[in-house]
């Protein structure tokens, strides 16, 4: 992104963490055929490019945009870089994260930290500067964090990231009221998605038809979760369709986590 270019673009602005792999990087490919200009934001500057390549084979408008979502000046310049080129935040998709699968009683505090620091202090951050963009701007915009199944109930070995995640999803309700009283509002909802085979879980468990089975494992469609099964939910929260929906916990798991 260049500072001080305006841009105009006709259609809606949106900005996607974690957009350069898995549910962010597919969630970016559903905006932009939404009709939305992506910001696929990352770390990774030739995964970025082939995000947005891959948008603009589709017809879609997207631009790299890169940055470390756990650094608060990095939050302050890239929102008022977007509010000076574009005036507006109509959605914005906090899908930057990683995963802990650990017992407590071998997690060390460092790596509490480090899970904590990408995983809630990025959320935190970027649901603030998101929340003052969008009101600057008069954008009636949707914030979309990602938190997990993990954010509501325990998974085995699993502490810290379950911690981070239940500090998302409640983040996001006391944002939601925030937002709401915004003129006009700005909506904050919690996507909890199951097991989703990404990077995320193959980085941590492998691949093969094993993981696939993990995968799978107490899903009541006994369906293997996709990002683009996430994506279609980002896509419900961060567009109007959901003008009514705001501080809710949207869960897609297959049904893992009805007992
Ligand atoms: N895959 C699952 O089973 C699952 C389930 C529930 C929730 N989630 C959540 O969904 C989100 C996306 O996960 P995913 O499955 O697509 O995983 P992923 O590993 O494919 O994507 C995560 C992305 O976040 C980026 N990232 C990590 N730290 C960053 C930082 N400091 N600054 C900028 N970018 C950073 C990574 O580079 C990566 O591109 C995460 O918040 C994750 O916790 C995933």
């Amino acid at each position: 992104m260049t500072a001080g270019t305006t841009i105009r673009h006709p259609g809606p602005v949106a900005l996607v963490t974690g957009a350069t792999s898995g549910i962010g990087r597919e969630g970016a490919l559903w905006l932009a055929r939404e009709g939305f200009h992506v910001l696929a934001a990352g770390r990774h500057a030739a995964r970025g490019a082939e995000v947005v390549e891959a948008i603009s084979a589709e017809g879609g408008t997207s631009e790299f945009v890169a940055f470390d979502v756990t650094a608060e000046a990095e939050w302050a310049r890239v929102m008022a870089d977007v509010a000076s080129r574009f005036a507006r935040l109509d959605a914005l998709v906090n899908s930057a994260g990683i995963f802990l699968a650990r017992p407590l009683s071998e997690t060390s505090l460092a790596d509490f930290r480090r899970l904590w620091e990408t995983d809630v202090e990025s959320v935190f951050l970027g649901t603030k500067w998101g929340l003052r963009t969008m009101r600057e701007t008069g954008s009636s915009g949707s914030i979309v964090n990602l938190s997990s199944l993990a954010g509501l109930i325990g998974l085995e070995d699993c502490a810290a990231y379950c911690a981070a995640k239940a500090a998302v999803t409640h983040l996001s309700k006391v944002a939601a009221i925030e937002g709401a009283a915004f003129d006009p509002p700005v909506r904050v909802n919690s996507l909890n998605p199951g097991v989703i085979l990404t990077e995320m879980i193959t980085g941590a468990y492998g691949a093969g038809p094993e993981v696939e089975a993990f995968v799978k494992a107490g899903n009541a469609l006994d369906m293997v979760g996709e990002a683009r099964h996430v994506a279609a939910a980002i896509v419900f929260l961060a567009t109007p369709r959901s003008r009514m929906v705001t501080g809710t916990v949207h869960v897609v798991d297959g049904g893992r986590g009805v007992d």
